[in-house]
């Protein structure tokens, strides 16, 4: 096993036969102790939170695989703490898509001016770059094409499976009477074909959940939901 990179949250290990394993860690995104699903610093270590993490992004990825949406998804050792997935190419050093419901987080950040906190929102799209050093800007369709980062077809793909999982998703947690605001996903290109898949995780470091106006932290998450 080749250690190939180590993240914020997770490592990423070359397995001999090809497949990738991510070993999920006790660390989630934030600042100064208060976690934020936004954000690009590990703000706090809690006991828990990768097995609570993997868990739910274990149901998650199998309800997808049910559903016939194409992921990395091999399978999970929740004791580990460790999934087994496909090794994936992603587009230019990373992108983020953002799937929203309502707005809050950085949307609201930047368009305060026209929209209010809470307000819904149709299940909007929005591409982001992984770039730590330039607090991962947004990034239209038109400039990831010019740029040769992804093309314009295979944009309509990425959008069109962001919706579709975004759904899926949010049914799931509302089965539970929980609202989902906002979530993050990323993408790759996988196989000899290239074909675009759903890569890394889904869990409440990605998300921003809420049950009876009360936001909800990861590792509270997943116990409600179980
Ligand atoms: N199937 C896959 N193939 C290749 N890379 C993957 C796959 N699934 C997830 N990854 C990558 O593994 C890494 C997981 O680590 P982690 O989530 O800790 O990173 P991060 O903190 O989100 O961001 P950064 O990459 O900036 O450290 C991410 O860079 C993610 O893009
Ligand atoms: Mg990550």
């Amino acid at each position: 096993m080749e250690l190939k990179y180590v993240g914020k949250t997770k490592d990423v290990y070359e397995l001999e036969d090809g497949n990738y394993l991510l070993q999920f860690k006790d660390d989630v995104t934030g600042v100064d102790g208060v976690f934020d699903p936004g954000a690009n610093t590990v703000g706090l270590t809690i006991d828990g939170v990768g097995q609570a993490g993997l868990k739910l992004t274990k149901h998650f990825f199998e309800v997808l695989k049910e559903k016939g949406i194409p992921t990395h998804y091999i399978d999970a050792d929740i004791e580990k703490a460790t999934m087994t997935v496909k090794p994936a190419e992603v587009f230019g050093n990373g992108l983020e898509v953002i799937c929203r419901y309502r707005a809050v987080g950085s949307f609201l950040r930047r368009y305060g001016l026209y929209a209010e906190e809470g307000q819904p929102l149709d299940g909007f799209v929005e591409v982001t770059l992984k770039d730590d050093e330039r607090e991962d800007p947004p990034i239209s369709e038109d400039a990831l094409d010019m740029l040769g980062i992804l093309s314009k077809e295979e944009y309509g793909v990425l959008k069109q499976l962001t919706r579709e999982i975004g759904l899926i998703v949010k049914e799931e947690l509302a089965k539970k009477d929980i609202d989902l605001y906002d979530i993050k996903f990323e993408f790759g290109r996988a196989g000899k074909d290239k074909q675009i898949v759903l890569i890394d995780e889904i869990s409440g470091g990605n998300m921003r959940a809420y049950k009876d106006g009360q936001y909800i932290e990861p590792l509270e998450l997943e116990k409600l939901f179980f």
